[in-house]
């Protein structure tokens, strides 16, 4: 007997972003963030977990068709974590099945490129960590199922949900006060739209991993950031969304992302994820701004070189509009891809 079940999940772009961990094992970071989700119509990972007792004895993980190493320690302690929750279920109750002594099997497919920078391991964790939680009928809460999904990945917590996501750093040397929130509903701001600017598809040089304990270890500017500048910011990023003020919201979204970025440059050997055609996009974005007199679209780039640009659906000429349209013209842009906000996180 084979037992199954799938689910999908989306991907999350941060406004403030998670750089740095206090505790690199448990994925525990040094401030806390804030992310959309953006909707499932274009990037998101699609997962099937099942188990069973006829299964070669280890564990398996497909993605895109090609198996993966599932013996790292992130993996591992996903499939630990979800196992001891099963175990739980079965021991209270002895007419279950006992899944947590079976072979997972896991495969998955993204729609978007891998490790190129556009969250992959966002959504892939999310989304591995939901469906083995749906396999075992676990009955926790996305917010129980975000403290699994942080030791995937620190960003993966912030996809479980829909909408605008606040990971809380927490301060427990166990990391269960290291979980993700609702701060509000796709709902709330309706008109709030992303587009992705695809500069590069390729593998990212310098892994987040890597390059956010090279800055923890070296960057000076890093310690003002996590301790005063972040704080600061979270506070007026989530009052931004309350108000459903993009002025502010935007504004915050690009200092957030200039902040990290210069923390990068700050770290030694320094980490450069932005590249002309990054530096091209931010100009546009500026031109924008400029010719509507108040800021309309606001760019944020994580560990790679593809932009993503927050817009109100009202600005879509002016901000997506234009970037489709300057495609053509500038050979380094490889394609751009639109979203929306993501209204569960399932
Ligand atoms: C720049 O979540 O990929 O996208 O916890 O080591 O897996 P690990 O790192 P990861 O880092 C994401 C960094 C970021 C900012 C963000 O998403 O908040």
């Amino acid at each position: 007997e084979i037992y199954r079940a799938s689910t999908t999940a989306p991907v999350n772009i941060a406004v403030i972003k998670y750089w740095g961990k206090r505790d690199p094992k448990l994925n525990l970071p040094t401030n806390s963030s804030l992310s959309v989700t953006l909707s499932q119509s274009d990037l998101r990972t699609h997962t099937t977990a099942s188990c069973s007792p006829s299964y070669p004895s280890s564990d398996s993980l497909l993605l895109n068709g090609s198996p993966q190493d599932v013996s790292g320690a992130r993996t591992q302690a996903c499939f630990r974590e979800l196992r001891s929750l099963r175990k739980q279920l079965e021991d209270a109750d002895s007419s279950l099945p006992k899944l947590s002594t079976f072979p997972l099997k896991i495969v998955s497919e993204n729609n978007f490129p891998t490790a190129a920078g556009l969250a992959s391991s966002a959504a892939g964790f999310a989304a591995l960590v939901r469906a083995i939680a749906n396999l075992y009928e676990l009955p926790s809460s996305p917010t129980e199922l975000s403290r699994i999904a942080r030791q995937g990945s620190g960003s993966a917590c912030r996809s479980l949900f829909g909408g605008y996501v606040r990971w809380e750093q927490g301060s427990t040397v166990d990391g269960s006060d290291s979980v993700a929130f609702q701060v509000a509903p796709a709902e709330h701001w309706p008109g709030m739209r992303a587009v992705i600017l695809v500069v590069s598809a390729a593998k990212k040089g310098v892994s987040s991993t890597t390059g956010m304990q090279t800055t923890v270890a070296t960057s000076s500017l890093f310690t003002a950031r996590a301790n005063e500048t972040v704080p600061r910011r979270m506070k007026e990023m989530q009052d931004a969304i309350k108000n459903k003020d993009f002025e502010t919201f935007g504004k915050t979204t690009m200092m957030d992302s200039n902040s990290f970025h210069a923390t990068c440059l700050d770290t030694y050997p320094p980490i450069f994820y932005l590249n002309d055609v990054s530096r091209a996009a931010i100009k546009v974005v500026e031109q924008i701004n400029k010719r509507a007199g108040k800021i309309i679209a606001a760019y944020t780039f994580d560990a790679g070189p593809n932009a993503v640009v927050y817009y109100e659906e009202q600005n879509e000429k002016e901000v997506a509009g234009l970037f489709k349209a300057m495609l053509g013209e500038n050979e380094g842009w490889k394609g751009v891809r639109g979203d929306g906000v993501q209204a569960n996180g399932e």
